[in-house]
């Protein structure tokens, strides 16, 4: 699937508030929002990230325009991190891996790390294919799955 990276516009957060509370998705990331559903908490945050200048957020819009989700890279300089979602109606087919191959052309730090729960095992392949490696696992608390859960760490050096 070709997407395009653009800046995250008002009219995207909709489209970001429904995959955010698509529980399938939020069964995926597992360490979500404590209560994605919670509107204003959703609407402060991204007020927060998009006017955060160490905050590269990016909306993935597909051949047509269509906004397929988004990306994004935060964190302390010696600690920063990636963030992925795609809606479940463009998934399986290759949208996030096409759309991190892209932030990584976007962004030149490295060392950069990612999470994944550790059953995420689409993401986990996902940042296999791009060239994180598996550097640790961590046990934290899952806010979707209400419980402690194995979280992978990986790092992309070069
Ligand atoms: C996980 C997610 C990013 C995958 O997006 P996607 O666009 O479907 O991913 P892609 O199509 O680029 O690649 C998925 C790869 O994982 C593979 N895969 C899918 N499910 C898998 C599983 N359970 N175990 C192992 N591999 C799996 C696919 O076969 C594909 O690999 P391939 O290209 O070698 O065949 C997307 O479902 C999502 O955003 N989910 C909700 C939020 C989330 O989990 N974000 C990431 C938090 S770390």
């Amino acid at each position: 699937m070709h997407v395009t990276l653009r800046e995250v516009r008002d009219g995207d957060l909709p489209v970001f508030y429904a995959h955010a509370n698509d529980p399938e998705g939020m069964r995926m990331a597992a360490f979500t929002a404590e209560d994605p559903s919670d509107r204003a908490r959703f609407e402060a945050h991204w007020a927060r990230i998009r006017q955060d200048p160490s905050v590269v957020v990016r909306t993935i819009a597909g051949e047509g325009g269509e906004i397929v989700g988004h990306a994004a890279v935060f964190g302390p300089t010696e600690e920063r991190e990636v963030t992925y979602w795609i809606g479940r109606e463009h998934g399986g087919r290759g949208a996030a891996t096409a759309a991190l191959r892209e932030l990584l052309g976007v962004v030149p730090e490295r060392p950069l790390r990612a999470r994944a729960a550790a059953d995420n095992g689409g993401s986990i392949r996902v940042l296999e294919k791009c060239g994180f490696v598996v550097t640790g696992i961590e046990r934290g608390f899952a806010n979707a799955r209400g419980e402690e859960i194995d979280e992978v760490v990986l790092t992309l050096m070069h």
